[in-house]
């Protein structure tokens, strides 16, 4: 018996329709069911920003955050995101002026090729919302899935860690 392999390009298999709101913006999307996250932002939407290392769920360099929680993107199927808000590296500047994560990152040099670092200033930004690191063995473990091939990582816990204290005495001063 011959088996039938349909290509994914066959046009016959049609579209979804969703709504995603992609750094504060609604898009109504027509996207192909296999269409990974990840291939929505960079390929379709020219988000790319956000890298694709591994493809399978091992470095992180793809990190974003759904309704701000920190996500593989190339592990999710677009469409499986609908109504949701998804926030990339292309998204998190306020006004023009580089977030406080990202300026951190500056600040102590934590990156060197790069490729790894909007995956791992998403992540960080997560990280700091979540409130689960306090000490530089906590920040480690919990950015533990976000792989540097450089090895950049002191640089980075430096910078959560620097964030981390200013966050700590603003809220003191707020307190007093
Ligand atoms: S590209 Fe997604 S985890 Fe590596
Ligand atoms: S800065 Fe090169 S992989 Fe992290």
């Amino acid at each position: 018996m011959a088996l039938i392999d349909t290509p994914p390009t066959d046009p016959h298999l049609g579209t979804i329709s969703v709504t995603l709101t992609i750094n504060g913006e609604d898009r109504r999307l027509d996207i192909a069911p296999w269409t990974s996250l990840l291939d929505l932002l960079r390929l379709d939407l020219s988000l790319t920003g956000t890298k694709k290392g591994c493809d399978h769920g091992q470095c992180g360099a793809c990190t974003v955050l759904i309704d701000g929680r920190r996500m593989n993107a190339c592990l999710l199927l677009a469409v499986m995101q609908d109504g949701r808000a998804i926030t990339t590296i292309e998204g998190l500047a306020e006004n023009g002026r580089l977030s406080p994560i990202q300026a951190a990152f500056v600040d102590h040099d934590a990156f060197q090729c790069g490729y790894c670092t909007p995956g791992q200033i998403m992540s960080a930004s997560a990280l700091i919302e979540e409130g689960r690191a306090r000490t530089r063995a906590e920040i480690r473990e919990h950015m533990s899935g976000n792989i540097c091939r450089c090895g950049a990582y002191p640089n980075i816990v430096d910078a959560i860690e620097d964030l981390l204290a200013q966050r700590g005495a603003g809220q003191r001063e707020a307190a007093e």
